[in-house]
């Protein structure tokens, strides 16, 4: 009998997904280690420094109440106080006042809750539109929801923003969700009120979810405040969705808790999507979130200090070892051009040559969409000193013969 080899076929939707940023890098990672190289890890956004030391104490003490081991229910009492804190901080953070019980919806961490926003809504002949680069999510949730992603290249001739006025009527009447976020992961651009309330006189009228991502908004430095979407006059009354999240404000990456605020209408089918797939968050975490949201907020202003200390620092030393890039005025990402005599390589093929050659790990521009290549992306989430040791070895790499 012939031995036939059988494979597991996936859904043909995941085979449309483009190989993921943040296993590319791990492969990436993996084969240096093994060949025993020490590493400068700036690929993942993953920040490095601890949560605020009240939230874990609130966690060890939600921890010991057994009524919080059990499943989490939209009305219950810790959920309810949740979505209170969430609107609390909303209002202190941007003026803006929303009810918690309809337009607010905890998540266990916005990028589960942008998933699944295309899984509510999109139907197979809906556009999902984003920015090309963007977080990868915003694009590959279109394609696991089985839509059809349309990129919008955004880069410094435009300045970085999606121009919404080229785009022809057959392609608009066919979206259905537009994603845009700033300040912007991975460019670090930003954009100020006036780009909100453009976005939402464009889309009025349309039967189209304007959403944001804005999870960077308290990264923020010399002065720029990044706004809200809903500050934007109508947003409210609009089909708007934006998108935060405990993970860069309060150093809670791994904790998975973020939520959307919105459209009554928009976090109802959202809810309902995730009613038959999760059972919200643990308990003990939101309690925890609770007090990040209305603690002492000196933390956050910190930990910007931190990040900008590192900002000046590597910025300065990428000038001095003859790479110039951009400062940026919000995130703790370096968006970096590669120089003019390695542009014959990929952003993949030079990632991996910072990587054997300098043991330095970074994010090749197309892991967050085509428009991304002739970049990569660094993070800040090393400390400084072997931010400068990271420089150092960079200089070597930019020392050998392209
Ligand atoms: C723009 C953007 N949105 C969302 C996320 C994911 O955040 P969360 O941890 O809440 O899922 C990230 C993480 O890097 C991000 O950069």
């Amino acid at each position: 009998m012939e031995d036939k080899k059988q494979q597991m076929q996936e859904a043909n939707r995941m085979k449309r997904l483009p190989q993921y940023l943040f296993t590319i890098m791990d492969n990436l990672k993996q084969q240096a280690q093994a060949q025993g190289k020490e590493l400068i890890d700036l690929g993942m956004g993953n920040p490095d420094l601890p949560s605020p030391p009240h939230v874990v104490e609130e966690l060890i003490r939600a921890a010991r109440d057994s009524e919080n081991h059990r499943y989490s229910r939209p009305y219950g009492d810790v959920e309810k106080r949740f979505r209170k804190a969430i609107a609390q901080w909303y209002d202190q953070r941007f003026g803006v006042h929303l009810d918690p019980e309809t337009e607010v919806l905890p998540l266990i961490g916005s990028k589960e809750g942008i998933a699944h926003l295309s899984l509510a809504f999109l139907n197979n002949d809906d556009i999902g539109m984003v920015t090309s680069p963007t977080y990868p999510v915003h694009a590959n949730g279109v394609i696991m929801a089985g839509g059809i992603l349309y990129n919008i290249p955004i880069g410094p001739e435009n300045n970085f923003r999606p121009n919404l006025k080229a785009l022809s009527k057959e392609v608009v009447r066919m979206t259905k969700i537009l994603i845009v976020s700033y300040p912007h992961n991975p460019t670090t651009a930003c954009v100020d009120l006036d780009f909100y309330k453009e976005l939402v006189a464009w889309g009025k009228g349309k039967e189209i979810i304007l959403c944001s991502d804005l999870a960077y908004s308290d990264i923020v430095y010399d002065g720029y405040k990044a706004p809200s979407l809903f500050q934007a006059k109508g947003a409210r009354d609009a089909y708007c969705v934006e998108f935060h999240t405990c993970s860069k404000s309060y150093n809670m990456a791994g904790w998975r808790i973020g939520w959307a605020v919105g459209h009554p209408e928009i976090l109802r089918s959202l809810a309902k999507t995730k009613s038959y797939i999760d059972f919200g968050i643990f308990r003990v975490v939101q309690e925890a979130a609770i007090q990040a949201l209305i603690g002492p907020q000196e933390f956050v202003h910190q930990l910007v200090e931190t990040y900008k200390k590192r900002r000046d620092l590597f910025v300065s030393g990428m000038q001095a070892i003859g790479w110039n890039v951009p400062c940026p005025k919000a995130t703790f990402y370096i968006w970096a051009h590669i120089p003019p005599k390695f542009r014959a390589l990929t952003s993949l093929e030079f990632s991996k040559l910072l990587v054997s050659e300098a043991g330095v790990v970074t994010a090749p521009g197309t892991g967050f969409g085509e428009y991304g290549e002739g970049f990569i992306r660094f993070a800040l989430v090393e400390p400084e000193d072997r931010l400068k040791i990271a420089l150092e070895r960079i200089k070597k790499v930019l020392a050998i013969s392209g």
